[in-house]
């Protein structure tokens, strides 16, 4: 099968196609022939090496210290089941289904094998581009927003890189919810971001949160420009601070009211943001679409930190 291969970290141009074994599912797996899988931020990070402050050494080492440990990136994926391997019950050869692989990634080829709890069906009326767009967003948002800050009707919500592959999610699960919702982006994004839901704008070449007068239940920094400090001073009493994106040292610090770490992968989750999207309540946003022989271009584009939304490769 063709996969994009990083065998080494570096600039867009490490990744190429080439020709592998296709993986047999093994017990408890199913094989996935891939329609789209999204480039994300996380795999222009480990493909680049670029972590956040303090990460370096510990990501290396889950990643691969030299060079990536697992070449074939990709952590999400839509498509359709070729084969099942021993002890799969629920999922069979022509169901569409969608899913994340964690850390065994591996998406960003014709194939990829993942463990059978890890897809959810992909339902009627949801296109592959569509559900390969929604779960790297999708569940971080849901999970930070609902999970870990419990937004409900009138909770004031601070998006900051509103317009990203988060953000976007994020606008509109707050909205879901019932919250009011402030996004921060660029001037070309405004519109955009407004029509995700967002009540009000803010945009960041000529405003500075940091110094922003009002005060928020919760400030969701999707960017990485906020630290514990600047973040906090953004609360209003008792609200909650998360930091999608945080340095080893606010992580190690986070206590009570500030959230860091990473989102679950959960089927469940999964679930329902695709019934959000077959329900027209969730829409995907995707701002670009290659084939995978175009991986680097892909890769260009998430590299500019100026995406809308996802990053979409079709093998
Ligand atoms: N903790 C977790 O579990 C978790 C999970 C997923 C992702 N993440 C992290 O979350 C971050 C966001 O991921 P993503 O995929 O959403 O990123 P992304 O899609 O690459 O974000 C791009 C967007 O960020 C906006 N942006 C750039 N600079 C900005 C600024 N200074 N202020 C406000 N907006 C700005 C851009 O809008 P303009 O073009 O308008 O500037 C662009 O639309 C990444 O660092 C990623 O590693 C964490």
């Amino acid at each position: 099968m063709r996969a994009v291969i990083v065998d080494r970290y570096g600039p867009p141009d490490v990744a190429r196609v080439v020709e592998v074994p296709r993986p047999s599912p093994r017990k408890g797996e199913v094989l996935v022939r891939v329609v789209a899988a999204a480039v994300t931020s996380g795999d222009a990070r480990i493909r680049g090496a670029r972590f956040p402050p303090g990460f370096g050494l510990p990501a290396r080492l889950a990643f691969g210290l030299r060079r990536p440990r697992r070449p074939i990136l990709g952590w999400v994926f839509s498509g359709v089941v070729e084969d099942v391997g021993p002890g799969v019950a629920d999922v069979a050869p022509g169901h569409a289904v969608c899913g994340m692989t964690g850390l065994s990634m591996g998406a960003h080829a014709e194939y990829v094998r993942v463990a059978a709890g890890r897809v959810a069906a992909v339902p009627s009326g949801v296109s592959h581009s569509d559900a390969a767009g929604l779960l790297f967003g999708g569940s971080t948002a849901l999970y930070f927003l609902r999970d870990k800050a419990s937004v409900r009707p009138g909770t004031r919500v601070l998006v900051n890189g509103a317009s990203g592959a988060v953000g976007s999610n994020a606008v509109q699960l707050a909205r879901h919810f019932g919250a009011t919702v402030t996004g921060v982006t660029s001037a070309r994004n405004a519109e955009f971001v407004r029509g995700l839901g967002a009540g009000r704008v803010i945009d960041y070449a000529i405003d500075d949160i940091t110094n922003a007068p009002e005060r928020f239940d919760v400030v969701f920094d999707a960017v990485g420009n906020l630290s514990m400090a600047s973040g906090r001073r953004l609360l209003r009493d008792g609200g909650v601070l998360v930091l999608a994106v945080a340095s080893l040292w606010d992580t190690l610090r986070a206590r009570r009211g500030v959230v860091t770490g990473s989102g679950p992968e959960r089927a469940a989750d999964f679930a329902w943001l695709l019934q959000r999207v077959a329900s027209n309540e969730l829409t995907v946003v995707v701002d670009r679409t290659f084939p995978l022989d175009h991986i680097g271009d892909a890769y260009r584009l998430v590299d500019s930190g100026r995406k809308r939304g996802n990053v979409i490769v079709r093998p």
